[in-house]
């Protein structure tokens, strides 16, 4: 559907021209004044420049033969010359009418079918998943349902840090620990779960630091593992398999699931291929022994370094690997946009990488490549998030204790059983923990406050989960809870403010789910769905519902909170979490 605002400014346009001035100068907006006006124009002040007259003179022109037009209640210019537009009543309720009947709200099919590649999540095999890596997984899977919602073909990629010295140093740990680990037929035989992985590496990492030998040892293992000698690469696709069931398990309570589960070690048979096209265009050139590839450009303010593409000692790179995986999305997916969705402080290295995959022509022009970078969470003393103990807290102990904060909230209810509390408590813990992510635009570092996110009021998700169940409670009392998808009453033209204002903040579901789409911004939703909350729960403050004796009127209410509902509900899902019947 097209959106208010242009078919606002389609009217504006040909008064401008019929009047002799630049159609450009129509342009609406939603107005900053809205005790006075819902719309504004302020156009003639620009064009004042261009005509030489007063703005108010060109305001003035335009008024007559627009005034009449069914769209508008009121349109006026006012000094020193905007033009204020109020719609009909009636227009605004066929708009929202229409948004209710149509497929998607009559949101705009941006994507056309286009392909994108999402790379989020990327954890590393063998390290237990924490809270640094929820940031990735709850804006990459919500950027992800954004663009799908909005036409694309999105392919999500979890990345895998599965490749390199990280894994020589784990299978060398378990060799010394097991020295027949490589004759057994699966790990949990020797009792490697994946828990003890996760002891392995970080012990493995602090031993090689200080012992020489180890450390050798390790290197040959990774030097193995990359040889693909039989014994060492079937090892550790077992570790691969103990890792990805328990990520899986995790991405999975945290509502999040990729549609591939590739690797670093998956682009590795792309690389001597790169690297010898890169050698033999002559964009990598030697120095100090290391293969680069020149990234830096006249217009830079700050140092953009050489990309390595192979060290010294002949080992490939982050960025070899990074390079490698667009070789390989390119060829497989052909995709208009490729997204990263990493901390920002790995801007520098997508910077390199993405500029020497333009130059070197791994990727062509029309294939666009976007680094979305996310700050850090914080702890209430403004430093990277920590547990009381000063350690990394594990995911499955943040969920937990969400999760338990909410139980409290509602475990006293009479008229809910213990199970359903705890199922409650875990849809909405987690609408707690998502909502309060999402609602920060993504790359700026935010405080972790976990019970803030979790009160009921506020800017939270268990405020507008909370809001959903009150409209689902309403149409249960109308016996219409069952009919949210095919209850055909029609909404009339709003008589009351509040009734008015919540139509008016439903149409501009449109608008945003296209701006949150082209800005990769999540948190552009989390503000909408507040939006509508606050409208909605001022309409029901204002009005009695379930008493309203106007029974045509009543029947306009129900299905414009109807609408709101569903509104809300494919709004959480865009961000990633559902809502409970009750709570
Ligand atoms: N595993 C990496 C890390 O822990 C993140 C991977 C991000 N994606 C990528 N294509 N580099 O930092």
């Amino acid at each position: 559907m097209k959106k208010i605002i242009n078919l606002i400014e389609e009217i504006l346009a040909d008064a401008f021209d019929n009047c002799g001035y630049d159609k450009k100068y129509a342009k609406v907006t939603l107005s900053n004044r809205p005790d006075l006006c819902e719309f504004q124009c302020n156009g003639a002040m620009s064009a004042a420049k261009e005509y030489h007259k007063a703005p108010i003179m060109i305001a003035n022109d335009i008024i007559p033969l627009v005034k009449e037009h069914s769209y508008f209640s009121s349109i006026e210019a006012v000094n020193p010359g905007f033009i204020n537009i109020k719609l009909n009543p009636a227009f605004l309720a066929d708009y929202v009418n229409d948004m209710a009947n149509a497929d998607k709200f009559g949101c705009t099919d941006i994507g056309e079918g286009k392909t994108i590649v999402i790379d989020y999540g990327g954890p590393n095999v063998a390290k237990p998943l924490h809270i640094g890596h929820l940031r990735p997984a709850i804006i990459g899977e919500s950027i992800k349902r954004i663009k799908r919602f909005s036409g694309y073909n999105v392919i999500g990629d979890v990345h895998l840090g599965d490749w390199g010295y990280q894994m020589g140093l784990i299978i060398e740990s378990l060799k010394e620990q097991h020295p027949d680990i490589f004759e057994t037929a699966s790990l949990e035989e020797c009792g490697v779960t994946v828990s003890v992985l996760e002891e392995v590496y970080p012990a493995a990492s602090k031993r090689a630091k200080e012992d020489e030998e180890f450390a050798a040892r390790a290197h040959e293992a990774t030097y193995k593992l990359q040889n693909k000698n039989p014994e060492y690469y079937n090892l550790w696709k077992k570790i691969i398999d103990i890792s990805v069931t328990d990520l899986k398990k995790n991405y999975s309570n945290l509502n999040v699931d990729f549609d591939l589960w590739m690797g670093e070690s998956d682009a590795q048979p792309y690389i001597p291929d790169m690297v010898e096209m890169m050698k033999e265009k002559g964009f990598a050139y030697e120095s100090n022994g290391a293969l680069v590839v020149d990234v830096a450009e006249e217009t830079d303010k700050k140092e953009v370094p050489p990309c390595i593409i192979v060290k010294s000692d002949g080992a490939y790179l982050y960025s070899t690997t990074d390079l490698a995986t667009i070789v390989q999305r390119v060829q497989d997916y052909k995709p208009a946009q490729i997204i990263y969705v990493v901390d920002k402080r790995q801007e520098m290295h997508f910077k390199q990488v993405f500029r020497c995959s333009k130059k070197t022509g791994i990727v062509s022009g029309d294939t666009e490549l976007f680094f979305v970078g996310f700050g850090t969470m914080n702890g209430a003393d403004g430093k990277p998030f920590k547990t009381r103990d000063g350690g990394v807290m594990r995911l499955e102990k943040l969920i937990g204790d969400a999760t338990a904060s909410i139980y409290d909230k509602i475990k006293d209810r009479d008229d809910m059983t213990e199970d359903e509390a705890a199922s409650i408590a875990k849809i909405v813990g987690l609408s707690a923990i998502k909502y309060g992510d999402l609602s920060n635009q993504a790359s700026k570092d935010y405080i972790f406050d976990i019970d803030r996110f979790c009160e009921f009021e506020g800017n939270t998700g268990p405020y507008i989960l909370y809001t959903m169940v009150r409209i689902k409670s309403i149409l249960r009392k109308c016996q219409l809870d069952n009919a949210i998808d095919s209850c055909d009453y029609k909404i009339l033209p709003a008589v009351s403010d509040s009734e008015r204002d919540l139509q008016l903040k439903l149409t501009n579901l449109i608008e945003l789910v296209e701006q949150a789409c082209n800005e990769n911004a999540p948190h552009k939703i989390c503000q909408y769905l507040y939006d509508i909350a606050n409208s909605f729960n001022g309409f029901y403050h204002q009005n009695n519902i379930i008493k309203e004796e106007d029974k045509e009127r009543q029947k306009s209410f129900l299905a414009l909170i109807i609408l709101a509902y569903r509104i809300l509900k494919q709004g959480i899902d865009l961000l990633g979490f559902d809502a409970p019947d009750r709570m």
